[in-house]
C-alpha cells in the first residue's frame, strides 16, 4: 500500500470527514482576544484547535543599542518562541533554528504591514510565545501578533489573517492539526492582508501539484475570510471595553 492510501485510511472516517470530524475545508475552532496582558503595549491571544498562542508588543520606544536605530524608519523585531511545555516532548528553552527561522519570516511579513516610517529612530518589538501547539503555530501566530501591533495603536496598512493548508492522504485540507501535518505529505502556511487581499506569507513543505496549489491558497482565502470576521469582533470587543473603563486583561 502506498503511503497516501495508509494515511488516507489513517487520517480519513469512513464518512470521508478527517479523524476530528471536519470537512476538508473546514477550520478549528478559533478564538481571539485582544488586550490581554497588562505589561506590554499591545497584546492577543489566539486558539485554533488545540494551538494556543500570545502575542505582545513593546513600542515604539528608543531603538538599543543606538547604533541599530534608523534615521528614517523604526525597526522591528520579531521573536517567535515555544514554550518548554508547549509540545509532546519537551523543547530546549533557547531559541532552535526552527525559532529563529520562523522569527524571521513572522518579522518580514508584519514589516510588510506597519507603517515605519511613521516611527524614525524607533523600535518596536513583537514576542510570539506559542504555549500549546498543534500544528499551524506561525499562522496562528502572525495573526496573533498583528492584533497585538493594533491594540498596541500602530499605524498599520492592513491586518493579517494566516491559516496552514495540507495535502493529507492525497487530499488538500484547511488548517492541518499536528496529526494531520505529521503524516501529511506536503504543508503550505498562507497568510494574508485581507483588506488588501494580498499575500504576505507563503511557504510549501513537501510537494503539490500546480492544481492542488491553487485549491489550496482558495481553500485558504475562504478560511481567512473566517479569520477576519473574529479578529474584527475580538478588536471590536477590545474597543468596547476600554470605552467602558474594563480591562479585558488575564
Ligand atoms: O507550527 P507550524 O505548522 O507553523 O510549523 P511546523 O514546523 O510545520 O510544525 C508543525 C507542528 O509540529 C508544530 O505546530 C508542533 O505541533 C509540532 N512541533 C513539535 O511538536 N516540536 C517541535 N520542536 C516543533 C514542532
Amino acid at each position: 500500500m502506498r503511503g497516501a492510501e495508509m494515511n488516507e485510511l489513517r487520517l480519513f472516517r469512513e464518512d470521508g470527514l478527517r479523524i476530528d470530524g471536519r470537512r476538508v475545508d473546514e477550520l478549528r475552532p478559533v478564538k481571539m482576544e485582544v488586550g490581554v496582558l497588562d505589561k506590554s503595549d499591545g497584546s492577543a491571544y489566539i486558539e485554533m484547535g488545540k494551538t494556543k498562542i500570545f502575542a505582545a508588543v513593546f513600542g515604539p520606544k528608543e531603538a538599543h543599542p543606538r547604533h541599530l536605530s534608523q534615521p528614517h524608519r523604526a525597526i522591528l523585531n520579531c521573536r517567535y518562541h515555544m514554550a518548554t511545555f508547549s509540545v509532546e516532548e519537551r523543547k530546549h528553552p533557547g531559541m532552535t533554528r526552527r525559532e529563529i527561522e520562523l522569527s524571521k519570516v513572522i518579522k518580514e511579513s508584519l514589516e510588510s504591514l506597519v507603517f515605519l516610517n511613521e516611527y524614525p529612530r524607533s523600535a518596536i518589538d513583537v514576542y510570539i510565545e506559542v504555549v500549546q501547539a498543534d500544528a499551524g503555530t506561525r499562522t496562528a501566530g502572525l495573526t496573533a501578533a498583528s492584533l497585538a501591533l493594533a491594540d498596541a495603536g500602530i499605524q498599520m496598512n492592513d491586518l493579517c489573517c494566516g491559516v496552514a493548508v495540507g495535502k493529507v492522504g492525497g487530499r488538500i485540507v484547511l488548517d492541518p492539526s499536528e496529526e494531520e501535518d505529521k503524516h501529511g505529505e506536503a504543508d503550505m502556511p498562507i497568510a494574508i492582508a485581507p483588506r488588501q487581499n494580498s499575500i504576505v506569507l507563503l511557504q510549501l513543505n513537501g510537494r503539490m501539484t500546480r492544481e492542488e496549489m491553487r485549491l489550496g491558497i482558495e481553500m485558504a482565502r475562504k478560511g481567512i475570510e473566517v479569520l477576519y470576521s473574529v479578529q474584527i469582533a475580538a478588536l471590536t470587543k477590545r474597543v468596547r471595553s476600554s470605552h467602558q473603563g474594563g480591562s479585558g486583561r488575564y
